[in-house]
């Protein structure tokens, strides 16, 4: 099927890891050109990797704090300067609170500050910073990454859950903000994906059992998923990457506003 994404440009926050670069790879693939924003030093590297292995696409990198409002703005407003026309935003960038939090008095109020922060104002500076680009094209969309934590009461790091729910929300603002203009806005959740954020939480939980209670990483994944996904495996970034280019394509001109889960039937609704 062909995506229709030759030539489009695409920014991806959070490309530097995980379901971002997944996401960067799958796009380049695809023919797209790319704008990757991560804070971490390693995005240059993931750009002039996939800038060598796909010369005739515009592919740039550029480091940025999503909470950092200007920066976003700078960095918009080089690619507009540069002729570029942006039309879609993959929005990945998140984290978790690094602790484990049930009971949630694991975690002092102090150590929702910074997830919230990231997760919930990162998201919104984004949304500021190019939906009022794409607007003036009538045209793209904006695909956020939410989570199933979003949508249960998750039994690892409230401030997390918490942040994801607020996001699934404030994307279906914009989804029926943005619609008139032609711009589709949706939410795609994974489940259990092994990326250094999921591997976190394993790390977190981890630390405060007893020794005889701790599981390596793979054994705590391999638990939880057997309670918890009905298709019985990890989910891959390539499958959530699949997905999320699907949902850029005209294919998915119909789609918007939804919360779209890739997580083997972990949350299931009607
Ligand atoms: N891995 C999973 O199991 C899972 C499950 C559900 C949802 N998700 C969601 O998928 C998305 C991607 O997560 P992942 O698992 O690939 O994580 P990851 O840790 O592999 O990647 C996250 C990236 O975001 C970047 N980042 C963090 N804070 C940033 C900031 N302030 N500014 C700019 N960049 C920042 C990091 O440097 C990193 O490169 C996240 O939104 C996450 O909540 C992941």
């Amino acid at each position: 099927m062909d995506l229709h994404l030759q030539s489009r440009t695409i920014v991806i926050t959070g490309a530097a890891s995980g379901i971002g670069r997944a996401v960067a790879t799958a796009a380049a693939d695809e023919g797209a050109d790319l704008a990757l924003l991560d804070q971490s030093p390693s995005i240059d590297q993931v750009a002039s990797e996939l800038a060598g292995q796909f010369p005739d696409q515009h592919i740039g990198a550029a480091r940025v704090d999503v909470t950092d409002l200007p920066q976003l703005e700078q960095t918009r407003n080089r690619l507009l300067d540069d002729g570029r026309q942006i039309d879609h935003v993959v929005h990945c960038a998140a984290i978790g609170s690094g602790r484990f939090g049930m009971p949630f008095t694991n975690l002092a109020p102090a150590d929702w500050n910074r997830v919230l922060e990231v997760n919930i104002l990162g998201m919104v500076n984004v949304a500021h910073t190019f939906a009022p680009a794409l607007q003036q094209q009538k045209q793209g969309s904006m695909q956020f990454l939410g989570s199933v934590a979003g949508q249960i009461g998750s039994p690892t790091d409230p401030p997390y859950s918490a942040s994801k729910a607020a996001g699934i929300n404030f994307a279906q603002c914009l989804a029926r903000d943005l619609a008139p203009h032609g711009i589709r806005v949706n939410t795609i959740c994974p489940g259990m994906v092994k990326t250094p954020l999921n591997r976190s939480v394993w790390q977190a939980w981890n630390e405060r059992q007893e020794p005889s209670q701790q599981l390596s990483y793979d054994e705590w994944g391999q638990q939880k998923i057997r309670q918890l996904v009905p298709l019985g495996r990890w989910q891959t970034p390539e499958e959530v990457a699949a997905t999320i280019l699907f949902l850029l394509s005209p294919h998915a001109a119909s789609i918007t506003g939804q919360t779209i889960n890739v997580d083997g039937g972990y949350v299931m609704h009607w």
